[in-house]
């Protein structure tokens, strides 16, 4: 139903997305798309990018007077840095730079291509299989300057579950060693943990400034760290997602698409892996049924050990999830790799890079979540407008009660 597609090298002249599929008359502006993006370009354990990245959205089309016109919507968010890397990046032949400047393997003789691949990074695999022999070829297009547009595309989507109520929200819960222990957090703190803690979005400051502590020492070391974030999305409706089909459960979709964020190496369903070596009589959540009156009838559980999913289907609590981080590939002590033009040892290319990027991957995180829920919504709910979509919406409700 809903889809996107991005394009744009890290450093070329700008990042673009289309998303296609969202109904006609949702009230949109670039502020609010402008907010995510602010959120993904801050936090502590940036490099020397973030200085750099003001990235500014500007809508390109399927918008009018305000709201969607069920036509694709196009994004753009030019680099604001490409002047220095015109040269590099250029789209013509590098011949036309001057006959001088060739370089035999593959570059200029200004910018010698990159031949010392990243353990960790795209940089050997993905040259090896496209026949690239300059890594910048890979690394442009594997860095995470991409989901700038995943975050783009989907501030549009939170705000379509927002006409239903539905938010999504994240935090962080771990950095390298020191995690958060408090399990008991509310929905609410963390959805203002951006405003009171933008550094590190943790909700404990204790732990947040030990986190921080964390990042610098690995900083001041040269090292990279990772992490946890958890992400939580609220008042879900029962139903989102199927048990009919592997590609249609819905867990199986969020996970892929969490997956795809480079650096993350795990996500974890509720309790998922605490659950496993538990008994089913301590994991799975009761089922109770509460009717107050004729507007308040649902089923309901005292806990939510399943993170909202059972069966590839939602079930109208809170879908919790965490998405586990490895720590960056680009060290300042590089590893130990081989030149790819010589066949010789060498130590790994340094790129300028982030040091851990666990705070603000949770914008991202959120992201994917939202544009795997507003799918599935209009998958379920349908509609070419807006207010057809909030009609079968409310009928469904209606129909539950
Ligand atoms: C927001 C964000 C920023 C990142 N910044 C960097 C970076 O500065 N340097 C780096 O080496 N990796 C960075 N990464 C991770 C790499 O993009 C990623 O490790 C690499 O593409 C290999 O993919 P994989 O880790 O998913 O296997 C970043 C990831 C995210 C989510």
């Amino acid at each position: 139903m809903l889809r996107f597609l991005t394009a744009g090298e890290s450093h070329g002249p700008a990042e673009i997305a289309i998303l296609e599929g969202l109904p006609a008359g949702l009230a949109i502006d670039k502020d609010v798309i402008q907010q995510e993006l602010d959120k993904r370009r801050g936090g502590a354990g940036r490099g020397g990018r973030g200085a750099i990245e003001k990235d500014q959205v500007k809508i390109l089309s399927g918008v009018r007077f305000g709201k969607t016109l069920g036509s694709p919507i196009a994004l753009i968010v030019d680099n604001l840095d490409f002047a220095n890397w015109a040269q590099k990046m250029q789209i013509e032949p590098f011949e036309s730079i001057g006959a001088d400047s060739f370089h035999p393997s593959g570059g200029t003789a200004l910018h010698p291509p990159l031949t010392t691949p990243r353990p960790g990074h795209a940089d050997l695999a993905g040259g090896l299989k496209y026949g690239f022999e300059d890594i910048r070829n890979v690394l442009e297009r594997a860095s995470a300057r991409e989901t700038i547009m995943r975050v783009a595309i989907s501030a549009i989507c939170k705000k379509f579950l927002l006409e239903f109520n539905i938010e999504i929200a994240s935090h962080t819960i771990q950095i390298g060693q020191i995690k958060l222990s408090n399990k008991n957090v509310q929905f609410e703190d963390i959805k203002n943990v951006f405003n009171k803690n933008p550094e590190i979005r943790c909700i404990d400051p204790n732990i947040s400034s030990s986190m921080k502590n964390e990042i610098l020492a690995a900083t001041k070391s040269k090292n990279t760290l990772g992490g946890v974030v958890e992400i939580i999305a609220h008042h879900v409706p029962v139903g989102l997602g199927s048990y009919v089909h592997y590609d249609r459960k819905i867990d199986g979709r969020i996970s892929q698409s969490l997956m795809s964020i480079p650096s993350v190496k795990a996500v974890e369903i509720g309790e998922g892996i605490t659950n496993a070596s538990l008994y089913g009589s301590q994991v799975h959540d009761d089922i109770y049924y509460k009717s107050q009156g004729p507007t308040l009838k649902k089923y309901y559980r005292k806990t939510n050990k399943a993170g909202g999913i059972e069966g590839g289907v939602t079930n109208g609590e809170d879908i919790i999830i965490r998405v586990y981080h490895k720590p960056i590939s680009t060290l300042g002590n590089p590893k130990d790799t081989v030149d790819i033009a010589t066949k010789k040892p060498a130590k790994a290319l340094i790129e300028r890079s982030d040091i851990c990027v666990v705070p603000r991957a949770g914008v991202i995180s959120e992201a994917m979540l939202a544009f795997v829920l507003a799918d599935e919504m209009l998958r379920k709910f349908g509609g070419d407008n807006i207010v057809e979509t909030k009609r079968n919406f409310k009928g469904y409700i209606k129909a539950l009660k």
